[in-house]
């Protein structure tokens, strides 16, 4: 890809007529959008009937928009195979946990572990890529699309024949399965590997160990189809591939972008929800590492569908999410879609212009957006966003287990949102990584909500505090074992051990009854807990109301040059945010952590550096009303091409600036 910044949207031009698209392109232009993304829907186009493949259409509107400056990303259409290949095939389909299959109609019906369909996607996806894949224009590629986006787990017979050879080949023998599932519970002890069933119904839940490892084996299955399909793909052409991808589909991304050579997502979050999007733009630059990321979808205004519509978003609030994606390591912004759909099942939903071809609601906010790719494009090109010093974990496998034991409705995410919030509220640049990501350079790491600690993660973090960093470990982190079962050595598994601390109990906390107090702060305490005694550690917080009284929730305990902290509990209400920021404050001082700004909450600060290590800092307002923040030193308003002196600068509502700092410093 090119050392620009793209400004993108989703488009269809099988879906429209020669005029129309002659006069799309011409709009395009006119807009500003350099990039389109096609094809993710147009199977029945590419391959009206099973077996004649013309792609000429494609591959025509690919060399119109490349003469017009405007590149593509072409998508494999596998999410929607033709009638030809569902009609009379119900085994071909999806299969829902309540045993119903799916018919043809909307999009993912087929099931992508049925080998008549991977047969008939990897033909289509090495037509496509021999028809397309060096033209010029095509700049990447992406595979599918949204991958599990309506469906979650399988339950199809071919699922379940490979279900069998998965656990075949993770166990070894039937035996080992029972003797680690527990299985003469309630009598589910198996005699052979095809004996097991899928989670489908049952009158009460399944066993959790067959639940997590269904989840696991779906999101191994779905990843291994994409690297089948980018294996193809590559015979032919040099363009990266992605998938666009978000944080709540039945998917394993670190998984799934193993094989991938660029991460991307979608979002429809609102601007209440504006945490949420900053935490998709950090888990996604933290995926892959040094590699810009791409907003494949987002809308120009409001989501909708038949069923329903978002609120629209107040004008100004797209150009900050657009400079936010570009300032956190993002390449690409897109929308979905181009030109709002005339049939179909999503006629409502925003687009850059309507059907009949007027600008829409958000076509002001998109040109800003791009008045604002033009301005910062040059100073994004030249600097890189800046590791942080605090890691955060983020793992969907965290959240595969979450799923299968979500106690009271814990939901995985949102509690991460709401951590994630604390940490980007106090000013704090932070990464986020998968649970495989890279610790060296890191002084904090944060891990809440991990049940199962494998020992590759626990090393690696062990390792990083040997080293000299602070490990914040919990809540709820250590609590299962990797089949998804309770330790039978200590609570917390070899976690505990090495913290230094005994857990007495593991038990619900209710905060309405229970609190702790930590630094001089008390707040309730909830979420599933862990008190303990220490046993080398230190004790730091104490439950001070409760079934519990004056055992510890929060210890630490030196390890090597560094410090591993056990949180047991979740700090929670307003009372309880604080304390979280307190711990925060504690131990990144403690650890040394330099980057953090003191900025109001709503505005952020994207810090980046130049290859001589100057210091830019892209500053944001994203909620609309303003704010603050404090310039730590002497700069220019890159902007403005004004000198900017230490000290308050005020940010209007959704504006943006760009610092750049006369010379290196902590605040970098
Ligand atoms: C996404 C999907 C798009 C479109 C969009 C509408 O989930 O990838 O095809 O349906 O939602 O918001």
């Amino acid at each position: 890809m090119a050392d620009k910044l793209y400004h993108g949207a989703c488009f269809y031009p099988e879906l429209w007529d020669e005029k129309t698209i002659a006069e799309d392109i011409k709009k395009m232009k006119q807009t500003g959008i350099n990039v389109v993304r096609i094809g993710e829907f147009a199977w029945s186009k590419m391959e009206p009937e099973e077996g004649s493949i013309d792609l000429r259409f494609f591959v025509n509107i690919i060399h119109r928009l490349y003469e017009n400056g405007i590149d593509t990303v072409l998508c494999t259409p596998t999410p929607t195979p033709p009638i030809w290949f569902s009609h009379g095939h119900p085994e071909r389909m999806h299969v829902d946990q309540a045993g119903r299959t799916m018919h043809h109609g909307s999009r993912q019906h087929a099931c992508t572990n049925n080998a008549y369909f991977r047969e008939k996607a990897a033909m289509i996806t090495e037509a496509l890529a021999k028809a397309a894949g060096r033209l010029p224009g095509v700049i990447a590629w992406q595979l599918d699309n949204e991958f599990k986006c309506h469906i979650a787990e399988c339950m199809c017979a071919s699922c379940k024949n490979q279900w069998h050879q998965w656990l075949q080949a993770r166990y070894g023998t039937i035996e080992q399965l029972n003797e680690e599932w527990g299985t003469h519970i309630w009598s589910e002890y198996y005699h052979s590997f095809d004996q097991i069933p899928q989670p489908a119904a049952t009158p009460f839940l399944h066993h959790s160990s067959l639940q997590t490892m269904y989840r696991l084996f779906e999101s191994e299955k779905i990843a291994e189809f994409a690297d089948e399909q980018a294996s193809i793909i590559r015979r032919y052409s040099e363009a990266p591939i992605t998938h666009n991808s978000t944080l709540f589909f039945s998917l394993d991304n670190e998984r799934l972008f193993e094989g991938l050579d660029f991460a991307s997502f979608d979002t429809y979050a609102t601007q209440e929800k504006m945490e949420s999007y900053l935490l998709n733009c950090d888990v996604w630059r933290g995926l892959k590492k040094n590699k810009p990321y791409w907003v494949v979808e987002t809308s120009t205004s409001y989501a909708a569908s038949l069923e329903s519509y978002a609120n629209p978003h107040p004008n100004g609030y797209l150009r900050s999410e657009a400079v936010a994606a570009y300032a956190l390591g993002g390449e690409g912004f897109c929308y979905w879609l181009w030109r709002q759909q005339r049939t179909g099942s999503e006629l409502p939903h925003s687009a850059v212009i309507s059907a009949w071809g007027e600008p829409t609601v958000g076509y002001e906010n998109v040109l800003q957006v791009e008045e604002a790719r033009k301005k910062i494009e040059p100073i994004m090109i030249a600097t890189k966003p800046v590791q942080a010093d605090i890691a955060i974990t983020y793992s969907d496998r965290a959240r595969m287990f979450h799923l299968t034991e979500p106690h009271n409705g814990i939901h995985y995410k949102d509690l991460m949102t709401d951590l994630y919030k604390v940490v980007l509220q106090e000013g704090f640049h932070r990464d986020v990584l998968p649970e495989g990501g890279d610790l060296s350079g890191y002084k904090l790491l944060f891990t809440p909500l991990l049940p199962y600690v494998s020992d590759d993660y626990l090393e690696q973090a062990k390792s990083f505090v040997e080293d000299g960093g602070i490990w914040i470990a919990g809540p709820m982190t250590g609590g299962r074992t990797k089949d998804h079962t309770i330790h039978t050595d200590r609570a917390l598994g070899r976690l505990e051990e090495w913290a230094g601390v005994k857990t007495l109990f593991t038990f619900p906390m209710d905060e309405k009854t229970t609190a702790g107090e930590a630094f001089g702060l008390e707040a309730p305490l909830g979420l599933w807990s862990a008190v303990f005694e220490p046993a080398g550690a230190s004790p730091v917080g104490k439950v001070t109301k409760g079934v519990t009284p004056n055992k510890a929730f929060l210890t630490e305990h030196s390890v090597g040059k560094g410090k591993i902290v056990m949180l047991g509990a979740m700090p929670s209400g307003a009372a309880g945010k604080e304390l979280i920021a307190e711990i925060f404050r504690h131990y990144t001082e403690e650890a040394g952590v330099e980057v953090k700004m003191d900025v109001t909450p709503g505005t952020i600060v994207a810090p980046r550096k130049t290859e001589d290590g100057h210091s830019v800092w892209i500053i944001v307002n994203m909620d609309g009303h303003g704010g603050t923040v404090t310039v730590p030193a002497d700069g220019e308003d890159i902007l403005e091409a004004t000198t900017i002196g230490a000290g308050k600068l005020t940010i209007q509502p959704y504006e943006y600036k760009i610092i750049q700092f006369k010379k290196e410093g902590a605040f970098e």
